[in-house]
């Protein structure tokens, strides 16, 4: 429970259950405490953030510009212009997915269109499969859409990727969506084509279960690894995948709020209906900027990529030299996932035991000015995220003290 909720119930103002246990985000309360120690004049490095450190393109920029210079201020059709679907539908047949602009939807942001399919699809009660370590807001979204998340741990020696008996385990006939994020906030995991396929005898038996597929990472994967779409890998369940996509990450557009879902265009319908009475169309000139940014010149992709790809390597052989953390290679994202369970039951030079990630991140925060989040947040404790969507050199300081605060717990 927030201050301010508890101010709203001594005024009077009953919450609804839905929100009662919502808390919030350990990422923001962390990012908060570290605004504050900066602005109390501590030197605070921030590697908290999931946000490309990148400008949005000058191409998607100036689709904008030309946007509000034609006068496209007005609402458009709920579910997003015909440019845009045609430019998401065209980027889908570069991919060699063949969809039709039905299938898509347009909202504000890769998280209206989650919380679309969910108050779309949930009925009070019904479950929700999600993988931890997975991305906070999806059991935060689930539970305000009246769903019940229902997490599996998946293992860090599996490449924390779902695997058909966990999958199995977990499936009751509640079960509405499984939802997978490849590549994955926190752990940076990926599926490949084979492990997405491992998947599908199991769904085959649940005609009921669909699968949710968040790929809003989907350009940036490094070494050879190949990025394979819930759609491309499952196409006998192509009626009941709803991929999350957007332009958030690859471009860099973050506060543009512009995301999209690909759907069976039932299911789009009824998302729309949800959004029609939220809130609307999206912007018209973030629209407008995201076909710019679809159509646009795509280098600048595969160059941020190999920019986000030095700094992963970067951060993985630093956090690999300090004793007691175990980081691996992840395949895409920009988040490392270490394993910090050796730091833990170790003692601060204040003689105080640091017995969980939560402790040990507060411990960064307090004694080395370094914000991470720690992996409890996401579902897996014993570890700790960090973003190195960051600076070069921020990165180097982070890891320097970080690597001095751990070797001087004993
Ligand atoms: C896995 C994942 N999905 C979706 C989002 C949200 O994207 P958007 O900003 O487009 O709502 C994020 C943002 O952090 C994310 O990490």
């Amino acid at each position: 429970m927030t201050a301010v909720m508890d101010k709203m119930l001594e005024n009077g103002i009953a919450l609804a259950e839905r929100v009662r246990d919502i808390k919030v985000s350990f990422i923001v309360r962390i990012s908060e405490d570290a605004a504050a120690r900066k602005k109390a004049g501590e030197d605070i490095i921030s590697l908290g953030t999931g946000e490309p450190d990148f400008d949005t393109p000058d191409f998607a920029k100036a689709a904008a510009k030309a946007a509000i210079d034609r006068g496209e201020t007005k609402y458009t059709a709920n579910s997003g212009t015909a440019e845009l679907k045609t430019a998401i539908v065209a980027e889908y047949a570069r991919k060699g997915m063949a969809i039709e602009t039905g299938n898509v939807i347009a909202s504000a942001g890769a998280k209206q269109v989650l919380f679309n399919a969910f108050m779309a699809t949930l009925d009070p009660g019904d479950e929700v499969i999600i993988p931890a370590p997975y991305w906070t807001s999806y059991v935060d979204i689930v539970t305000i859409c009246g769903g019940v998340p229902v997490v599996v741990t998946t293992r860090g020696d599996n490449g924390f990727v779902l695997s058909p008996e966990q999958l199995e385990r977990a499936i009751t006939p509640r079960t509405r969506w499984v939802l997978i994020n490849s590549p994955s906030n926190p752990s940076g995991a990926a599926y490949d084509g084979d492990q997405m396929r491992a998947l599908l005898p199991v769904l085959q038996r649940r005609p009921g279960v669909g699968l949710m597929s968040d790929e809003i990472y989907e350009h940036l994967v490094y070494d050879d690894f190949k990025f394979v779409s819930a759609l491309e890998a499952l196409p006998e369940l192509s009626g009941r995948i709803l991929v999350i996509n957007g332009v958030s990450k690859a471009y860099a557009m973050t506060g543009w709020r512009l995301g999209y879902g690909i759907g069976p265009k039932v299911l789009i319908s009824a998302m729309s209906v949800v959004q029609g009475q939220a809130t609307s169309a999206p912007s018209s000139i973030s629209q407008a900027a995201a076909v710019g940014a679809l159509t646009g010149p795509r280098d600048i992709l595969a160059e941020r990529r190999d920019d986000f790809m030095r700094r992963r390597d970067l951060i993985v052989s630093g956090l690999n030299a300090i004793d007691g953390i175990a980081c691996a290679n992840p395949r895409g994202a920009f988040y490392v996932f270490p394993d910090c369970s050796g730091l833990l039951g170790r003692t601060t030079p204040d003689g105080e035991r640091i017995g969980t990630d939560m402790e040990l991140c507060q411990y960064y925060l307090r004694a080395a000015g370094v914000a991470v989040v720690p992996g409890t947040v996401f579902g897996a404790p014993g570890h700790f995220r960090i973003s190195y969507a960051y600076a070069q050199s921020a990165l180097e300081k982070g890891l320097d003290r970080i690597a001095v605060a751990s070797a001087a717990l004993v």
